[in-house]
């Protein structure tokens, strides 16, 4: 019986979506490589499902039947037999995410979906060996994925754009919050707007306007607090259209407009600095601590969905 969702791929987001699939009730594959990537993959899967229920989102009863309904393979034929769905999650490179999609394609019925979690490829090029791109769709969780409700469907130039709305039903039902994309341009929806932000923040810094601190903050105690309940186009409205357009004109001449990125990470990486990773970026992180953040950036999140009662199917 095809009852499965086949997640191809167990690192952190397969993994993560793994958990979001079967606390919807669904028979879950955990495919990978080997079976020592697998059994890492098992201990990630109960600490995340394990946070979900100490965070209080869900009874230990249903995280116990979530475990359950999860199961790991290195066996594609068989797993590919149980398959009603399939969520890839291998790595960023588009020569193996092609090579997945064309096996897949070949292996799976025509009418089986096949979606990938690609950050920042086009869904249209990883389909590009298959021979019903029509099934495939760009399924872009977001990490924490078991955690954050955003999943940006993306329509390729060959898929069905009938999938992409079935497909939101069906992560609706998730308790995920999907939102669809029309074209398969780079960076879909979110990250559009998450580069405008960035390019913005670190022009700030570039041209002395402010340090990196005080950006984060004006961010983090401003806007970000609205954002959970208030998007930006229902701020526009609530503004109005006068207000805003003349904003628009005063503001827009100043900021930046940039489409390379910027010097200054030019003269980050050349001393080395590549962020968290080396120890130092904008921040000295010899002086701040990367855990702690993590940990308060998703205990602020179970906060918000909390309040604002997302997910609902959480039980
Ligand atoms: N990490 C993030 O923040 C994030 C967020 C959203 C989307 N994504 C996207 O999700 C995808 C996965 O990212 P990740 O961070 O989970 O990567 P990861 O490196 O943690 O895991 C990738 C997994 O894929 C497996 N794999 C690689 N090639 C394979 C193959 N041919 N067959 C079977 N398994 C294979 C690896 O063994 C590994 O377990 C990427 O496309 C990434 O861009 C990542």
């Amino acid at each position: 019986m095809r009852d499965s969702v086949l997640i191809f791929g167990s690192g952190t987001m397969g993994c993560a979506i793994s958990c979001c699939a079967a606390l919807a009730n669904n028979p879950v594959i955990l495919y990978d490589k080997s079976d020592q990537v697998l059994e890492k993959a098992v201990s990630r899967v109960h600490e995340n499902l394990n946070d979900l229920c100490n965070y209080g989102l869900y009874s230990p009863e249903k995280i116990d039947e979530a475990k359950k309904l999860i199961r790991t393979s290195n066996d594609i034929e068989e797993a590919c037999g149980k398959t009603k769905l399939v969520i890839e999650a291998v790595f960023e490179n588009l020569e193996i995410k092609q090579e997945v999609f064309r096996l897949l394609d070949e292996m799976l019925p025509a009418e089986i979906p096949i979606l990938s979690n690609t950050s920042g490829l086009r869904i249209s090029d990883i389909a590009l060996k298959t021979k019903h791109p029509e099934r495939t769709l760009t399924a872009h969780f977001w990490l924490p994925a078991h955690l954050i409700p955003l999943v940006e469907i993306v329509i390729g130039d060959k898929s069905d754009p009938k999938l992409a709305e079935e497909m939101k039903e069906i992560l609706t039902s998730w308790g995920k919050a999907p939102v669809i994309v029309n074209r398969d341009l780079p960076g879909q929806l979110a990250n559009r707007i998450l580069q405008a932000v960035i390019r913005e923040a670190v022009n700030i810094v570039e041209i002395g306007l402010a340090s990196p601190e005080d950006v984060d903050t004006a961010i983090k105690m401003g806007m970000a607090l609205r954002f959970p309940v208030w998007g930006p186009l229902e701020h526009v409205d609530a503004v109005g259209m006068d207000i805003c357009s003349s904003v628009q004109n005063t503001v827009l001449p100043e900021i930046s407009g940039r489409t390379t990125a910027s010097p200054l990470f030019d003269k980050f990486l050349k001393n080395g600095d590549m962020g968290y990773k080396t120890g130092k970026g904008f921040y000295d992180w010899s002086q701040k601590d990367m855990d702690a953040l993590v940990k308060k950036r998703n205990d602020f999140i179970v906060h918000a969905l909390k309040k604002i009662g997302s997910n609902n199917g959480r039980q």
